[in-house]
């Protein structure tokens, strides 16, 4: 594995060897700790906004052995339109790797191929591979599989979160419903490409987390759509609350990738009760990325 761009191009043996080798680091942290990031600097190249994401790959970084650099996108001259391809064909001569937080797929892509440097997306308009990681690993924690587990996506049926989440239930096998409002639907073309018997989509909230093992939501405008209150308007009833709940499977687990907006894509009642799933599932943020930093190091 060269970059981790998105997790379409990942096979199923990459996704679990990541996991597993997040899991051994998660229980070694702090008593034995790897360092192939020794006398490395990796640079995070942000043009959003982040406090997990940043946060972890900072430490993760650094209990590596390695030193992060911070640069949004108005610390460098990416800011005043310096092109993608000139920024990594610079760094790719100075940086050991970099770690990209953008709008458009087709620059982290760019990056990666013009800087020669692993690179990681660290969530764009299309995918937000590192969270899903993070996601299966707190499955598999808290459910010890995903295997003949059902999971439910309630929100925006198009954004990164669930199209990576798509990717994974293609590559893993496990039932995948999202339940979304029509206008937020993924396209046709895209679940013709897709190709997965086993993801399914459908405007009924109640009956996508009917049985539910997980259900799973994120905010309902991404960033970048601040502001569009007629997408917002198209989310009424898709609030992730008891009543919703009622009748998901015994013992399901709730999982938002955070930030929330409490009374938006989730009441502040499911928060709190799904606090100690959803901010373990922040925190194997670090753990995940962890894995992923150790199988791109050169
Ligand atoms: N979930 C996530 O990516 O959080 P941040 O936007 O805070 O990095
Ligand atoms: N879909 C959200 C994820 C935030 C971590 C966004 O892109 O804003």
């Amino acid at each position: 594995m060269k970059h981790l761009l998105s997790i379409e191009e990942l096979t199923a043996a990459q996704l679990t060897a990541l996991l597993d080798h997040a899991a051994v680091l998660k229980a070694n942290r702090g008593t034995r700790n790897p360092q192939p990031l020794a006398g490395q600097t990796w640079a995070l190249i942000f043009t959003k906004s982040s406090t997990r994401t940043r946060v972890s790959f900072e430490v993760g970084i650094r209990e590596l052995g390695g030193f992060p650099m911070f640069l949004s996108k108005n610390d460098i001259q990416l800011g005043r339109g310096e092109p993608i391809r000139d920024t990594a064909r610079v760094l790719g001569r100075m940086v050991h790797g970099c770690i990209i937080r953008t709008f458009a797929q087709q620059d982290v892509i760019d990056f990666a191929e013009f800087s020669n440097i692993p690179t990681i997306n660290a969530l764009t308009d299309d995918e937000h591979p590192c969270q899903i990681l993070a996601d299966l690993l707190t499955i598999r924690e808290k459910l010890g599989t995903w295997e003949n587990r059902k999971i439910a996506f309630i929100g925006d049926g198009f954004s990164n979160m669930t199209r990576s989440w798509m990717w994974a239930a293609k590559h893993l096998g496990f039932e995948l419903v999202v339940a979304s409002p029509i206008a937020c639907q993924p396209p046709a073309d895209f679940l013709t490409n897709l190709n997965a018997h086993n993801v399914s989509i459908t405007t009924d909230p109640a009956a996508a987390s009917k049985g539910a093992h997980v259900i799973n939501t994120d905010v309902w405008l991404s960033m970048g759509q601040e502001g569009q209150a007629e997408k917002e308007a198209e989310f009424a009833g898709f609030e992730v609350n008891s009543t919703l709940l009622a009748h998901s499977a015994p013992g399901h687990i709730v999982l938002h990738c955070l930030p929330a907006y409490r009374g938006k894509e989730i009441s502040a009642e499911v928060l709190e009760l799904h606090a100690d799933t959803i901010f373990q599932q922040a925190e194997n943020r670090l753990h995940a990325q962890k894995a992923i930093l150790c199988a791109l190091a050169r």
